[in-house]
């Protein structure tokens, strides 16, 4: 018996793994490399409760493979083109991998008998709204990536019909903390910081988001995953708080001690953008009895420690 995570090589996938090795589980990492960093595979090189399979999630027979012949009981399927500005630039590319990928990993489960299986959703599958979100609201997303993920979440809904396997259908908002893969805003401000510019160059900084401390985002995942009875579940995974971009960075720049002043850089404000993202987390605290912490002085903290900056 074993649990499937794709994405293993990604930012949310490492910490997935550490929670799921945490309980002793035994655990097939599964990437293609494409993204993510390979350094998140190697560090559990000697540890036996871990396998790494280098397949594309697109490749409907290799991930078939992969689940039948380890015995695959639960997948967390996390494998994405998750960059939203990337997403953009590339349409076919992110429904390929997300709509497409998603689909060969419900075949893969169905005929391998899998138990449970969680897929990484989005807050962005909800419309714009200065409000919290709640899991109820119609979805009405308004980029190309939050579309792909609604559509994920729609194939889901289909496959349910025709198997028993019990899904989780987790809607992440924005994670942060140490081991980051993408360019968003904190690993952009840590890098900036770490360079020794006294001046940063960022986006837009008044959007307000969600910002999830993410070896909590993991834990939550694993443990939403073990309580969800229903066929569907849906569920948000968020703090409930909204921070201003513009809060963070001072937050960030005053725990840094290096002292920074912020300059527009116009290449990095994104031609489209939500205002405000935020998650209504009762129904996470319903399921496990918890949410993320919003402190995100404890957080940011914690990511400069990692860093070696505190
Ligand atoms: N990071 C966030 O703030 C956030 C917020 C909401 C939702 N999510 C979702 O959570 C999941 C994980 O996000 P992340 O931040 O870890 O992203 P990430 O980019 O770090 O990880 C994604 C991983 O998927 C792998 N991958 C991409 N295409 C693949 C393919 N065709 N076959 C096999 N592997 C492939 C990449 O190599 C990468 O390692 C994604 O589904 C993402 O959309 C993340």
């Amino acid at each position: 018996m074993s649990t499937l995570v794709t994405g293993a090589a990604g930012y949310l996938g490492s910490y997935v793994i550490d929670t799921l090795l945490s309980q002793d589980r035994q655990v097939v990492g599964l990437d293609n490399l494409a993204w993510g960093n390979k350094e998140h595979i190697d560090r559990l090189a000697d540890d036996e409760r871990f396998s790494f399979a280098n397949v594309d999630v697109t490749d409907t027979a290799a991930v078939t493979s992969v689940v039948q012949e380890q015995g695959v009981t639960d997948i967390f399927h996390l494998a994405a083109l998750h960059f939203i500005p990337a997403a953009v630039a590339d349409p076919s590319l992110a429904v390929r991998i997300n709509v497409l990928g998603t689909q060969s990993m419900l075949d893969a489960a169905k005929s391998g008998g899998v138990e449970r299986m969680a897929f990484a959703s989005t807050g962005d599958v909800y419309s714009p709204s200065d409000d919290a979100h709640h899991e109820d609201l119609e979805p009405a997303p308004f980029n190309i990536y939050g579309l792909t993920k609604l559509q994920g979440e729609q194939l889901i809904r289909n496959a349910q019909r025709s198997t028993d396997t019990k899904f989780l259908v987790a809607r992440f908002f924005n994670l942060y903390g140490a081991r980051e893969t993408n360019p968003h805003i904190v690993p952009e401000i840590v890098d900036q910081l770490k360079a020794g510019s006294g001046v940063l160059r960022l986006g837009n900084l008044e959007p307000r988001r969600d910002m999830v401390p993410v070896h909590e985002a993991g834990r939550a995942l694993v443990e939403a995953l073990g309580a969800a009875s229903e066929p569907i579940t849906t569920v948000n995974i968020g703090t409930g708080t909204a921070h201003r971009m513009g809060d963070l960075v001072d937050t960030l720049v005053e725990l840094a001690g290096t002292g920074a002043t912020v300059e527009t850089d116009p290449d990095k404000v994104r031609a489209s953008e939500r205002m405000h993202l935020q998650a209504d987390v009762s129904k996470l605290r319903e399921l496990i009895g918890w949410a993320p912490s919003p402190d995100l002085a404890a957080g940011i903290t914690a990511l400069l420690q990692a860093e070696g900056m505190a």
